[in-house]
């Protein structure tokens, strides 16, 4: 059973998700990160920045890899991954750029990117601690239901739903990419402590469904029942349907 801890709100949420990654940085300066996009963890990105300038902490070996990737939009997209975790991450915390690392989306990677991406994850020795966010559709990264609970990085098609739910992110629901790359399922379930965050009621039905559902792919979040270190980090509103 994860361990459930049910907070006011997304900011208190975050300080105690940036607490967590802190004391990794603290005990290991070479600690490997996954952070994930999307809303929901901004919140631990601004706590923990602020953790890091107040108690000074050393994060330039600090390595992060990143959930997933739009397919066939330019890496200079304002709303790319390679974008957001530049913006919201890497110079929000002060990483070392050539240490961040995001699957690429490219035309180019079809058929490699996947393999590619995988490799680089244990050859920095696999990730401590992986920051996630949870779909409407109970999606992890990008893995929709249907996802193999062994799968590794690969590209996905996204749902419509997530695509209107992606859809505030640009002018136009019609310019959210229709494809994706994502780390698989059986890629997050090696990270060694899992740390989901949710928030608002439009989350319940897909926490409950991660923390206390059957486990299985129509459902990707629900996965995380077979991890043995999970966190769940979500506000009463998210909780609602526990
Ligand atoms: C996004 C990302 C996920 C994220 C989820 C929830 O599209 N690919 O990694 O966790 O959907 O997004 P949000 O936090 O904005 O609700």
């Amino acid at each position: 059973m994860a361990e459930v801890i049910i907070l006011p709100d997304a900011e208190a949420a975050g300080v105690i998700a940036a607490d967590a990654i802190a004391e990794l940085i603290l005990a290991d300066p070479h600690a490997v990160l996954g952070v994930a996009t999307g809303s929901t963890p901004l919140t631990t990105y601004r706590a923990l920045a602020a953790r890091v300038r107040d108690d000074a902490i050393d994060v330039s070996n600090v390595q992060a890899f990143a959930l997933d990737e739009y397919v066939g939009l330019p890496v200079d997209h304002v709303e790319s991954y390679h974008s957001v975790i530049r913006r919201e991450v890497t110079e929000q915390l002060g990483l070392t750029p050539e240490l961040v690392h995001v699957p690429d989306g490219s035309l180019d990677g079809i058929r490699t990117a996947g393999d590619a991406y995988e490799a680089l994850i244990v050859e920095a020795g696999g990730v401590d601690l992986q920051i996630l966010g949870i779909g409407t559709t109970g999606h992890i990264g990008f893995n929709e239901p249907g996802s193999s609970l062994a799968s590794t990085t690969r590209w996905k098609t996204l749902t419509e739903q997530t695509r209107i739910d992606n859809a505030r992110f640009f002018d136009s629901p019609e310019q959210v990419p229709t494809h994706c790359i994502t780390q698989g399922l059986g890629t997050i379930m090696r990270a060694r402590h899992l740390v989901l965050l949710a928030f608002g009621e439009g989350k319940a039905d897909a926490v409950a469904g991660a923390v206390e559902g059957p486990i299985g792919s129509s459902l990707p979040g629900s996965a995380i029942q077979l991890h043995p270190h999970v966190s769940v980090i979500v506000d009463e509103a998210a909780a609602s349907k526990l």
